[in-house]
């Protein structure tokens, strides 16, 4: 009887139902665009009307007598927020409880015009590894239903993709207010994607002097990864400019560059213990004070352990170039890590990449083109004759023996 009177609603509103409830026990469900008070109205009809039950979370302060009855018998659920936890967390712990569990939610936020999307939405379907269903009012059209369903797994900037995709083609009912489907930048820097990491864990076998390396040195030169940003004019015992290399493989350039700049202080990340090993051994050769290693994920080093705008310059050289197509996911450079990166450098502070993988440079040139944070200020593309301001490294001896040639670039923080 609802359902026909939703449907009839539908139908003297001028509107199209579209889809129907999908096949799948769980889902987070976006309604977008959301540019209008209508918009919240028309979607309720809907989910009526074709007997979608789904929950949404509504203030705890409107769930007064009566409104509290009608707005649970629509899908409300309160949202506590004295509660521990975020609503994201509270969200999560439905799905958790339940076999089958609809959850919507306008990433928006408000009807107004938002520069980005909150990422609650993604946050809770990663986290409750649960598929998101694009829904949409398209007022240009006067249809509204339910879009792609889209896997979770596939990663934040395949999800934005997507979304961006599908809902190129809609229109709200004030499109001036929908704004860019993005999600803020310190959103991403605040909480970084693992679920796909740029490297696979090679044990790789350690010769006597690397162990013995590792067991003397390391309590000079190392420092344990903590999810807590580090002092660093404590660590180092001095204020000074500060570099900072990502995958410094074997470390010979690193200790390089320690070495020709004592002004300067270098922090190396790198999780091959081979690597961080032989390192140790230049560096104690080489009587260096100004650098320090850390053998973690430079992601995870970069999202916990270094403070915002602390450096000078973050060094990528050669880093792994997946070229397998269904791996390249697991390249480092990709929009969530520039704009961690961009958070450590301090204003003007430069990012130096380098490869030898020709399907790389062109993945780099777009990622970064496309970058708000960074303006790309120097390119060159060589035979490693002429590097940009950095020794030679192994990985890029490699490439050369392999007749590969080498792209050099400095990218500088937008202010
Ligand atoms: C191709 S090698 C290049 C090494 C060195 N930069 C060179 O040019 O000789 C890439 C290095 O990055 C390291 N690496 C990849 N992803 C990493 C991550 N997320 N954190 C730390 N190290 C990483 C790998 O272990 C590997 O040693």
């Amino acid at each position: 009887m609802l359902a026909a009177i939703a449907r009839l609603l539908l139908r003297l509103g001028g509107w199209t139902p579209v889809g129907g409830v999908p096949d799948i026990p769980k889902a987070v469900f976006v309604a977008a665009p959301h540019t209008s008070n209508w918009d919240g109205v028309w979607a309720l009809i809907y989910k009526v009307a074709i007997g979608l039950d789904i929950k949404f979370f509504a203030k705890q302060s409107l769930f007064w007598f009566p409104l509290g009855i009608l707005l649970r018998g629509l899908g409300a659920v309160p949202l506590d927020r004295t509660r521990a936890g975020s609503a994201v967390d509270q969200a999560v712990a439905q799905f958790d409880n339940n076999e089958e569990f609809f959850f919507g939610l306008a990433p928006e936020g408000t009807r107004s015009f938002r520069s980005h999307w909150k990422s609650g939405f993604y946050r809770i379907a990663e986290t409750a590894n649960v598929p998101i269903v694009l829904g949409f009012l398209d007022y240009g059209e006067k249809e509204l239903g339910l879009g792609p369903i889209i896997d979770v797994s596939v990663g934040q900037q395949a999800v934005l993709e997507e979304c961006r995709r599908f809902y190129a083609n809609v229109k709200g009912r004030w499109p001036e207010k929908f704004g860019p489907i993005r999600f803020p930048d310190d959103e991403m820097a605040r909480k970084p994607q693992r679920s796909v990491r740029s490297f696979v864990r090679r044990s790789g076998r350690l010769t006597g002097s690397q162990e013995k390396a590792l067991s003397e040195l390391w309590p000079g030169y190392g420092i344990e990864f903590e999810d807590a940003p580090l002092e660093l004019d404590r660590v180092f015992g001095r204020r000074a400019p500060r570099v900072l290399e990502i995958g410094f493989g074997n470390g010979d350039t690193l200790v390089q560059q320690a070495t020709e700049n004592p002004d300067k202080d270098f922090v190396g990340i790198e999780v091959h213990e081979p690597g961080v090993g032989h390192c140790l051994i230049k560096a104690r050769d080489a009587g260096i004070a100004n650098l320090k290693l850390i053998m973690h994920d430079a992601i995870e080093v970069l999202g916990g352990q270094i403070p915002d705008a602390s450096l000078e310059r973050v060094n990528l050289y050669f880093p792994d170039p997946w070229p397998k197509k269904r791996h390249h996911k697991r390249r480092i450079v990709n929009p969530a890590f520039l704009a961690l990166v961009a958070r450590r450098l301090q204003p003007h502070g430069t990012l130096h990449i380098a490869t030898d993988w020709a399907g790389y440079a062109e993945h780099i040139d777009e990622v970064l083109g496309a970058s708000e944070l960074f303006r790309c200020a120097e390119r060159r593309k060589h035979d490693g004759d002429r590097p940009l301001d950095r020794p030679r490294t192994k990985f890029e001896q490699r490439g050369l023996k392999k007749g590969h040639r080498i792209v050099d670039w400095r990218f500088e923080r937008i202010d």
